[in-house]
């Protein structure tokens, strides 16, 4: 949950920078007290007094690694419940709208008070074991103090030692106490800290984003075809292994040409293009202009692809950022109004106060959904990529502004050669393809123009007919 990967961060960060804190700004002067009392004790004390003083440190230490090592496990356990409910307040925030018109409040309020209370529980037992350690190591310091206080005065009374002995015994023991009472906060903290700076490392390790694995060599002689934009063989793809989402695809998609994706939902068509956008992991061959897909950075595919997915991302900024989301260079602004003009927002962006210069709230969630696919499409004006990837990037807009960004893409191909791979629910969308593909549970399995796949018998001419969604 997102919640969840940011409390973890946040309390992982501060615990990692505390763990360092403690090792080299207070854990070191303690020790250091610790063997200089110790050391003051051993050559000023008589050795009578000063071996049962000094088994103060060892049985407060042992106290300490006891608290220690029965905390840990309700430590972790803290940090989880802690991590769970940072994860159901940014879900609950998310879905505010709709928990407001099911009326889901009550249920969501028991839900969150079980959490509450589960962590209040933990809390409190976590508490009342601490302060009975904290307990034991008072005794433990009070009874060597008390015996100390006994045992010189009885040697002072037995002319051992000298009354002025009794003193310097309790002053020395009372060096030796203050760094062990540092010790014990400090151990205790080290303990808290290591647990959140092991969460740290935990988390670290999670990314497993392959494309950004060191890439693979090229081999000698490619064997793809000059003349392919895109080209699959025998692709296979899974989420987990134990459900092929696609099957042994073989595809060949030439550069400049316009190919729709379509099929039932749940088919893999946005699985596939995960696949040829490099976010997910494969078997088999993809290669983007003739180049193994593996051997492509990440930067050089953002050069080479641009997708519109059909919930675009849009940052909590100004139009003009938003629009120019990703470029390395700021293009002027009249470049930018070129671009919402051919995405049909022109309209809509001079209604604003700040035209162009309106800030976004977050995720533009003051903007309508077609809107806000106007803005994503609007950046691939500016991009001009080589190759784009349309995933039901227009299903929000109505048929007049779909017609016009579609003749606005088509004209893009004419100028650049652009490669256009789009899907889409909404057959029409794909009436100019040049070619057309259905798929069907992870498999190709027809392929024609759009006039070809209707009068086919098939899952084509069945969603055309709406005897399929
Ligand atoms: N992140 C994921 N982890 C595991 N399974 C997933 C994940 N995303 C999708 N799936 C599964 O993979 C299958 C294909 O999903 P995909 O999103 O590719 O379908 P789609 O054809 O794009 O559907 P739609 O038309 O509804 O968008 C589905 O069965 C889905 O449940
Ligand atoms: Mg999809």
């Amino acid at each position: 949950m997102t919640g969840n990967i940011h409390g973890r961060l946040n309390r992982c960060l501060d615990g990692t920078v505390k763990l360092e804190k403690l090792l080299f700004m207070d854990l070191a002067p303690a020790i250091f007290n610790s063997v200089a009392a110790v050391v003051v004790i051993v050559t000023t004390l008589p050795p009578v007094l000063a071996l049962p003083m000094l088994l103060v440190v060892p049985i407060g230490i042992a106290i300490v690694f006891r608290q220690i090592s029965t905390q840990r496990g309700i430590r972790v356990e803290l940090l989880d419940t802690k991590a769970a409910m940072d994860g159901s307040i940014v879900e609950l925030l998310n879905g505010i709208e709709v928990i407001r018109i099911i009326d889901s409040v009550a249920l969501e309020q028991e839900r969150f008070d079980r959490k509450s209370e589960f962590l209040r529980a933990k809390e409190m037992r976590h508490h009342v074991q601490m302060a009975k350690y904290d307990c034991l190591k008072f005794l433990n310091e009070a009874v060597f103090t008390v015996l100390m206080i006994g045992v010189s005065a009885y040697l002072a009374t037995q002319n051992v030692i000298s009354t002025g002995a009794v003193l310097t015994s309790y002053l020395c023991f009372n060096q030796l106490l203050k760094p062990l009472e540092e010790l014990h906060r400090i151990l205790d903290e080290l303990s808290e800290s290591m647990v959140l700076a092991e969460d740290y490392f935990r988390l670290a390790e999670i990314p497993c984003d392959f494309s950004f694995l060191p890439l693979e060599a090229a081999p000698s002689a490619s064997t793809a075809e000059p003349e392919t934009a895109v080209e699959l063989h025998h692709l296979s793809f899974a989420y987990h292994s134990d459900k092929v989402i696609l099957h042994d695809l073989d595809l060949s998609i030439p550069h400049g040409m316009f190919l729709g994706i379509a099929g039932p939902s749940g088919c893999g068509k946005s699985s596939l293009i995960k696949a040829v956008c490099k976010l997910e992991n494969y078997t088999g061959t993809i290669r983007i202009g003739g180049r193994d897909l593996r051997q492509f950075s990440r930067k050089e595919l953002a050069n080479t692809i641009a997708l519109v997915p059909q919930n675009p991302f849009l940052i909590a900024g100004t139009i003009y950022e938003n629009v120019c989301y990703g470029l390395e260079r700021q293009p002027p602004e009249q470049e930018v109004y070129a671009a919402i003009d051919k995405a049909c927002l022109r309209e809509f962006v001079d209604s604003l106060p700040d035209t162009i210069h309106t800030v976004l709230a977050e995720g533009g969630a003051n903007l309508s959904g077609g809107q806000k696919q106007r803005i994503a499409i609007a950046r691939i004006f500016l991009r001009k990529p080589d190759i784009l990837i349309l995933d039901e990037a227009t299903s929000a807009l109505d048929n007049t502004s779909e017609r016009l960004i579609q003749s606005a893409i088509e004209q893009l191909m004419k100028e650049t050669g652009m490669t256009v791979l789009s899907i889409a629910h909404r057959l029409t969308t794909l009436k100019n393809a040049d070619r057309i593909i259905v798929m069907d549970g992870g498999r190709i399995v027809q392929s024609g123009t759009y006039e070809e796949l209707i009068e086919q018998d098939g899952i084509f001419s069945d969603m055309y007919h709406g005897k399929l969604k």
